[in-house]
């Protein structure tokens, strides 16, 4: 069948608010459009009418479901070929990065990491596959993964296992999906000061602990949401044409090494 649209159709989830939001508004200057997906209905809303006067009516729309309820992907994928024709892309960003010591981590606090930032982010790839196959035009879906996905950090050992899990699920999907022209990569951000990141900084040791870990940033300051989205946009263009299965840091050098000064061993 092949691709005979002339904008790219995007899902990005998480979109009402931080990172995702910030790559959803890169594809939409970029001319793509986009399905925005979140389960915070008033954020979602919110953005999506400012976009709709920003872009046009045609260029967007947003659909309220909770990434961890797997029978959403369908739902989505659908209502995307319906809205706009086809799926090219999907990036899926939502997840959640709550902290809690390996010795208090309950059954529920493990379940909601998961729930979200593997199962419900495996199922969506999975729906846009489907239907990405089903057109034989190829496609491109992008996991925000973490440098957690490959750099351990005490007090978040769901969190640090769920994005490891991201970044060997892309590989395998990368590898699986090959055959039908689908491109499965992962972005792992470093800090990134989102709404969500700076409401965790209420208390003065919180604050002290960010300033520390910006410290270990070669680079020395944290990401915005628009570089993230540069680095999405990168793997889903035709740059990126013989890029798969890749997860791609993009953290400022923090997952390089330490800094360290003088220090010859
Ligand atoms: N902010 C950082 O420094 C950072 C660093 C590394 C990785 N990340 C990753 O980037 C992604 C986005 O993080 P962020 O900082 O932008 O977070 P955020 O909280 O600012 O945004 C996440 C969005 O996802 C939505 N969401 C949460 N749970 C959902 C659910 N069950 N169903 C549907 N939508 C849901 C939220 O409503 C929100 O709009 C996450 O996967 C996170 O792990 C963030």
């Amino acid at each position: 069948m092949g691709n005979t649209r002339k904008e790219r159709a995007v899902i990005v989830t998480g979109a009402a608010r931080g990172i995702g939001k910030g790559i959803a508004e890169a594809f939409l200057e970029e001319g793509a459009k986009v399905l925005l997906v979140d389960h915070n209905r008033e954020n979602l809303q919110e953005t999506a009418n400012a976009w709709k006067r920003a872009y046009g009516e045609d260029r967007l729309a947003e659909q309220v479901h909770d990434i961890r309820e797997t029978a959403a992907a369908t739902k989505v994928v659908d209502f995307a070929v319906q809205r706009f024709g086809g799926l090219d892309v999907l990036v899926n960003c939502a997840g959640i990065y709550p902290s809690r010591s390996a010795l208090e981590i309950t059954e529920q606090d493990w379940e909601l990491v998961f729930d979200l930032n593997v199962k419900g982010l495996f199922f969506f790839a999975q729906a846009a596959a489907m239907q990405m196959k089903e057109q034989e035009s190829g496609g491109r879906i992008v996991n925000i993964s973490s440098t957690a996905s490959e750099v351990a950090r005490p007090g978040v050992s769901h969190y640090c296992s769920s994005k490891a899990a991201v970044k060997m699920l892309t590989q395998v999907l990368a590898l699986e999906w090959a055959p039908y022209g689908i491109h499965v990569n992962a972005v792992g951000p470093g800090l990134v000061e989102t709404e969500t990141l700076l409401e965790t900084l209420s208390t003065e040791e919180a604050k002290k602990e960010h300033l520390e870990k910006l410290s270990y940033c070669p680079l020395q300051r944290a990401a915005l949401a628009r570089e993230i989205a540069d680095a999405v946009l990168f793997l889903v263009s035709a740059k990126a044409g013989y890029i798969t299965g890749q997860n791609l840091l993009v953290d400022g050098g923090y997952s390089a090494g330490r800094v360290f000064q003088n220090s010859s061993v």
